[in-house]
C-alpha cells in the first residue's frame, strides 16, 4: 500500500505521522491483563500513530517496567494512561502504605453487609468455586500519586488521565517536556479541564467502550470543541474506520482516540473470549452498567449485567465496587461460566469482523480517511 499523508496540528504537537492514537485501555475484565499492553503501544507508535499504554491494572513497579520496555522497543512518542480517583489519596482510601496484597475475603469484610450477602447468594446458587483471589493494593489506581511520579520520572511523552482532572500535575509535567491529556464525556467538564492547563482533551461519546458518559459522540464533539477552546480536542467513542476518523476531523477534532478497534487486534490485550465476543457482536450487544466499577461502564453484554440489575443494590463508589465484581468474575472464569463474562468494549464492536495486526488497522484507517477527505462525496450519497 502506497504511503498516504494525513497530517493535522496534532502530528506537530506530538511528533507523529498520523493523528490517530490507540486509547489507553486498562484490564478488559477486572483483574485480567491490560487492554493496551506494551505490544500494542509499540505497534501503533511504530506504524506512525501514537500508542497509549493502559496503566490502570499495573502495580506501580510494573508500570515503570512497562514504560522502560516501550522505550527499549521504539524511539517513537507514546503515552501512558492512568485512572485518577476523585480523591487523590490512595484509591479512595482502599490502599494502605506497605500492604501490597490482601486476600479478597478479608477486603470484602469492609463492604456493606447487603453487598456481601449478594455475592454469597450468587456463589451459593450457582455453586461457584471460592476463587482464591489476592487483591492487589499496590496498583496504579490504588496508588495514583506514586504512579504519576513514575510517569514524571520516566518523562513519558504523553500523560493521559482516563478519569479525574490531571490539572494538579500539569506544571511539573510541562517543565519536563511532557504533554498532558484529559478525557471528558460532556462539555461542562471539557471547559473545566481545559481551564486546568492541559494540552489536549479527548471527548468520548456514550458509544465508547469502558467508562462512558451519557452524550453521543455526534452531539458531544462540536459542543466539547466549543467548550474546550482553545484546547484542541480528539474525538472518541464509536470510531472504527476511516469514516469515523474523517467525521471527527470534519467536526473540528485534531485527531482521534480509538479503543475497541485496537483492542481487537493481534496485539490488543483482550482475553481471547472477549476478542471473540467483539467479532461476534452486533451494534446492540454492549451494555452500560455500574456493576463493574461503580461508574457507568460499557462492556460486551453478558449475564453478569442481568444479575446486577436484579440485585436491587446501589453500586459502591469507585473503586470499591471493583471488589465485588472481581470476586464474582474470577469465580465465573474459574467455573467456565462464559456467558457471565464479558470484556469492556464499545458499540463499534458490530463493525469489527476480523482480528488484524494493529499496523494494518491504522494503515487502512488512514487510507480510507484520506480517500474520503480528498474525493467528492460517494456516488451513493449524491443526487444524479
Ligand atoms: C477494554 C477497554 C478498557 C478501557 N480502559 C480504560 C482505561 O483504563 N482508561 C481510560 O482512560 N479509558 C479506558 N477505556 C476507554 C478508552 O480509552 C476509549 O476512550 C474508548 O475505548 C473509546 O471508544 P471506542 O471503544 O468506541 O473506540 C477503555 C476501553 C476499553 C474498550
Amino acid at each position: 500500500m502506497a504511503k498516504r499523508t494525513l497530517r493535522t496540528k496534532l502530528c506537530d504537537m506530538l511528533g507523529i505521522e498520523y493523528p490517530i492514537l490507540s486509547a489507553g485501555m486498562g484490564p478488559t475484565l477486572i483483574g485480567e491483563k491490560t487492554g493496551a499492553p506494551v505490544e500494542l503501544v509499540v505497534a501503533v507508535s511504530e506504524a506512525g500513530g501514537l500508542g497509549v499504554l493502559g496503566g490502570s491494572g499495573y502495580t506501580v513497579d510494573e508500570l515503570r517496567e512497562a514504560i522502560r520496555q516501550i522505550k527499549s522497543q521504539t524511539d517513537k512518542p507514546f503515552g501512558v494512561d492512568l485512572l485518577l480517583p476523585q480523591k487523590l489519596d490512595m484509591g479512595g482510601g482502599l490502599g494502605q502504605a506497605g500492604v501490597d496484597k490482601v486476600p479478597l475475603g478479608l477486603v470484602l469484610k469492609s463492604i456493606p453487609q447487603a453487598h456481601r450477602d449478594w455475592v454469597e447468594k450468587i456463589r451459593r446458587e450457582m455453586v461457584l468455586p471460592e476463587a482464591e483471589i489476592m487483591v492487589r493494593m499496590n496498583t496504579t489506581t490504588m496508588r495514583p500519586l506514586e504512579a504519576v511520579k513514575v510517569c514524571l520520572e520516566e518523562k513519558v511523552p504523553l500523560f493521559c488521565a482516563g478519569l479525574g482532572n490531571p490539572g494538579f500535575m500539569v506544571e511539573e509535567a510541562h517543565a519536563l517536556g511532557i504533554k498532558v491529556l484529559g478525557i471528558t464525556g460532556n462539555s461542562k467538564n471539557a471547559k473545566r479541564m481545559a481551564q486546568s492547563g492541559i494540552d489536549l482533551l479527548v471527548a468520548q461519546g456514550h458509544e465508547g467502550g469502558g467508562h462512558t458518559g451519557r452524550i453521543g459522540t455526534m452531539a458531544l464533539l462540536p459542543q466539547a470543541i466549543d467548550a474546550a477552546f482553545p484546547v484542541p480536542v480528539l474525538g472518541a467513542g464509536g470510531i472504527g474506520d476511516g469514516r469515523g476518523v474523517a467525521a471527527a476531523l470534519a467536526m473540528g477534532c485534531i485527531g482521534v482516540w480509538v479503543g475497541t478497534r485496537f483492542l481487537a487486534t493481534n496485539e490488543g490485550g483482550a482475553l481471547e473470549v472477549n476478542k471473540r465476543r467483539i467479532i461476534e457482536s452486533t451494534d446492540e450487544d454492549t451494555r452500560v452498567s455500574r456493576a463493574y466499577t461503580g461508574k457507568t461502564l460499557r462492556a460486551s453484554y453478558n449475564r453478569f449485567h442481568d444479575l446486577w440489575d436484579q440485585s436491587g443494590l446501589d453500586p459502591l463508589p469507585f473503586p470499591t465496587q471493583v471488589l465485588i465484581s472481581s470476586a464474582l468474575l474470577a469465580a465465573f472464569v474459574e467455573a467456565h461460566q462464559d456467558e457471565y463474562v464479558g470484556g469492556l468494549a464499545g458499540q463499534i464492536s458490530g463493525l469489527i469482523k476480523e482480528i488484524k495486526p494493529a499496523r494494518q488497522v491504522l494503515e487502512e484507517m488512514v487510507e480510507e480517511t484520506v480517500d474520503i477527505l480528498t474525493r467528492r462525496l460517494p456516488e451513493s450519497v449524491m443526487a444524479k
